[in-house]
């Protein structure tokens, strides 16, 4: 009874992360995983016995007050780093476990494959608590955001990993204590290691690896103390994560292995072009903008991460509610990569309730953009560069991008020309049909709001 009971939490997993798949059913996606997991715990409690009620009740008070507060406090563009603290914890969970077991379990008396379940929950829960809150304090400021780069770097990592592994080895075949936590220490160090020479810019990426770590870490503890749904959740995260990882490197074209240990962002492979601003531009104020607006027929908007830095997703929907009364046609363009994490624009014009048939992905935006009059970029850079299709020089060169230069005119909302992410120049920007409207794009769109009603 169980068992079954478990499988069919398993089955709530699935279909939850199924649902999540899309707007429209994420939020009863989260809900049903959530349930699976409520009742897999209710489950294991009530039958094992093993339980402390205590221990149990202060660590859910504490661990649900946490969350609670944690998920009303953050900021939208703050969710990279709570979801980086969560995994590290997750990843301390599970190496927890492991260092449980090596405690009060005979190791001599373990089979072989239950210290392989245990040295691997602990390695790879120990990298992954170091290597998220290291990617937690990038992404935070509290250390630098440019990859810390040092001579022979990938030598001495894969030497301190030929050691761990031997160290495991030896843990395991002699049952020693003193090899386990040794194998435990030098993991907590590989993740501090493995994650400094990554740029802050690289985080998503790296937090999504280490989401697909800290799945796995559970799985492999759930191999250590022989718990089915323990190992079927992790399976979860890990497989999810990691699909998650290749399509973040493929809408970046680039390998995880370059995001891994090629530094990017170091300035060694990041050009930044000095002659940034140098060449003319059209400058538009907010009336230009509101003009060009009002007498389009179709508008495609195209949100960046400069439009969830300025919180400006409300003031968009109220400029595209005014056009659509106009008898605008309305559309958002939505770049898979665009801010700074997946889904990242999809959430912050959900939190506006921008209809979801409205939203365009890169292959839905393609064809429309040579039928479009405007498109108004906000915040916007990386994914509708150019260079990325036109300059096989470009360090950002095969990357897909929203071919915003196909459509009649081009509005670009910044603040300056500033480079984005990658910290390169953009032609678009030059264009003899690109305007430059020079602003913070929450006050850009509330002045043009307001231009467009004096009209
Ligand atoms: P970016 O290329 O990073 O450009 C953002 C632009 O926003 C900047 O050029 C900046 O210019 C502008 N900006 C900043 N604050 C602003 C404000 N308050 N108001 C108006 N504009 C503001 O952004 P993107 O086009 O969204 O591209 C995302 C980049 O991140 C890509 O290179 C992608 O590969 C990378 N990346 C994304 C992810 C995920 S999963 N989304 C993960 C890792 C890396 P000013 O300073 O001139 O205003």
């Amino acid at each position: 009874m169980v068992e079954i009971l478990y499988l069919a939490a398993a089955v709530a997993f699935i279909v939850g992360l199924k649902q999540l798949g899309s707007p429209r059913t994420a939020r009863s996606g989260n809900r049903i995983a959530a349930l699976g997991m409520l009742a897999v715990i209710i489950i294991t409690l009530v039958t094992e016995d093993v339980v402390n009620w205590v221990t149990i009740g202060a660590g859910l008070a504490v661990g649900t007050a946490l969350g609670a507060w944690f998920a009303v406090r953050v900021q939208m563009t703050s969710m990279p780093q709570m979801v980086a603290a969560f995994n590290g914890f997750g990843g301390l969970a599970s190496a927890l476990v492991a260092a449980v077991a090596v405690v009060e379990v005979d190791l001599g008396s373990i089979p072989p494959e239950t210290s392989v379940a245990l040295l691997a929950s602990l390695i790879i829960g120990a990298v992954t608590f170091t290597g998220s809150f290291v990617a937690f304090a990038k992404l935070q400021g509290i250390l630098p955001g440019r990859p810390l780069l040092f001579p022979g770097q990938n030598v001495a990592n894969g030497l301190l990993l030929a050691a761990m592994v031997g160290i495991a080895i030896r843990a395991g075949v002699r049952a020693e204590a003193l090899s386990y936590w040794t194998v435990g220490g030098i993991a907590l160090l590989m993740g501090i290691l493995a994650v400094i020479p990554i740029g802050g810019a690289d985080m998503p990426v790296v937090i999504s690896l280490l989401n697909s770590f800290s799945g796995l870490a559970a799985a492999a503890a759930g191999f250590a103390i022989e718990s089915n749904p323990l190992i079927i959740g992790g399976a979860l995260v890990g497989a999810a994560g990691l699909i998650l990882t290749v399509q973040m490197t493929e809408a970046m074209n680039r390998s995880l292995a370059n995001v891994l240990f090629a530094g990017f962002g170091s300035g060694a492979a990041t050009a930044t072009d000095s002659t940034i601003g140098e060449r003319p531009v059209k400058r538009a104020t907010a009336e230009d903008v509101a003009i060009a607006l009002r007498y389009a027929q179709s508008v495609i908007f195209v949100p960046g991460y400069g439009l969830a830095v300025a919180q400006a997703q409300h003031a968009l929907r109220e400029l595209a509610d005014a056009l659509e009364e106009e008898g605008v046609d309305v559309q958002y363009a939505i770049h898979p990569v665009a801010g700074r994490m997946p889904g990242h624009m999809n959430v912050l014009l959900a939190e506006a309730d921008v209809p979801y048939e409205q939203l365009l992905d890169l292959e839905q935006a393609d064809p429309r953009f040579a039928h479009t009059d405007v498109v108004l970029i906000l915040g916007a850079n990386d994914v509708v560069n150019t260079s990325a299709r036109d300059d096989p020089s470009s360090p950002i060169y095969g990357m897909p991008i929203l071919n915003v230069d196909r459509a009649g005119q081009v509005i670009v909302v910044k603040r300056s020309l500033s480079p984005g992410f990658a910290g390169i120049d953009n032609p678009i920007f030059y264009e003899d049909k690109t305007l430059m409207f020079f602003s913070d794009a929450k006050a850009a769109l509330e002045e043009t709001l307001k231009a467009l009603k004096e009209l």
